[in-house]
């Protein structure tokens, strides 16, 4: 009874583990699509439309502190370009990171009038969820997450059989 109980246990941990491996890792998004890309003349709507964004991964906003900055606002100060009266300041050093705590809309711009000038960026946020699993392998899926998965398998089924033969 004992050693049943362990090998469920081991295969509850193992399924955890094999389940965990087709969750999706946090992406960082680098608005406008480089290193220093919050800034005027961007075309932040083209950039956007080509990210998909999930909750729990992060935006980063570098640009000049000395010029910019990153105001989170609703929707209507978003479509105007008000920044008074915004919901939150993001601005610190000017290589700042924002996390995407949750699946709604999100809009930020810039102050000091950059948002006329298209510093201005509209966030789509949805949950993940994992496609199915045979697309993923045709489609999208990378040969080493492939290997990856296999290779946890393997090393699960050898779990499997090491507890079996040791305890039954
Ligand atoms: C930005 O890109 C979008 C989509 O590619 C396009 O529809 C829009 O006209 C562009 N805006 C500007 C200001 O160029
Ligand atoms: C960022 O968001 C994720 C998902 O909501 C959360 O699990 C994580 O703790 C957050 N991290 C920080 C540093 O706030
Ligand atoms: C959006 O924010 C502005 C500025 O704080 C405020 O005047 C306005 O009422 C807000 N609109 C909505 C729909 O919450
Ligand atoms: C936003 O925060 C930064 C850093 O704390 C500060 O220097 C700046 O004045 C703030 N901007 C606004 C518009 O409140």
């Amino acid at each position: 009874m004992e050693n049943f109980r362990k090998v469920v246990l081991c295969l509850i941990v193992i399924m955890m583990g094999i389940f965990s491996a087709n969750c999706r890792d946090p992406v960082l998004h680098r608005v406008g699509g480089g290193r220093y890309t919050w800034a005027p003349n961007i075309n932040f709507t083209d950039w956007s439309s080509r990210e998909q964004f999930f909750v729990g991964d992060w935006l980063y906003f570098g640009f000049d502190k000395h010029l910019y900055n990153v105001l989170e606002v609703n929707k209507t100060s978003y479509e105007k370009c008000i920044d008074k009266g915004f919901m939150k300041n993001i601005t610190r050093g000017g290589r700042d990171v924002f996390n995407l705590t949750e699946a709604r809309p999100y809009y930020f711009l810039s102050g000091r009038g950059y948002c006329f000038k298209g510093m201005k960026v509209e966030i789509l946020v949805h949950n993940y969820q994992a496609p199915p699993a045979v697309p993923i392998v045709v489609h999208k899926t990378s040969a080493a997450d492939i290997s990856r998965n296999i290779q946890l398998e393997l090393i699960a089924t050898a779990l499997v059989w090491t507890f079996l033969f040791k305890y039954i």
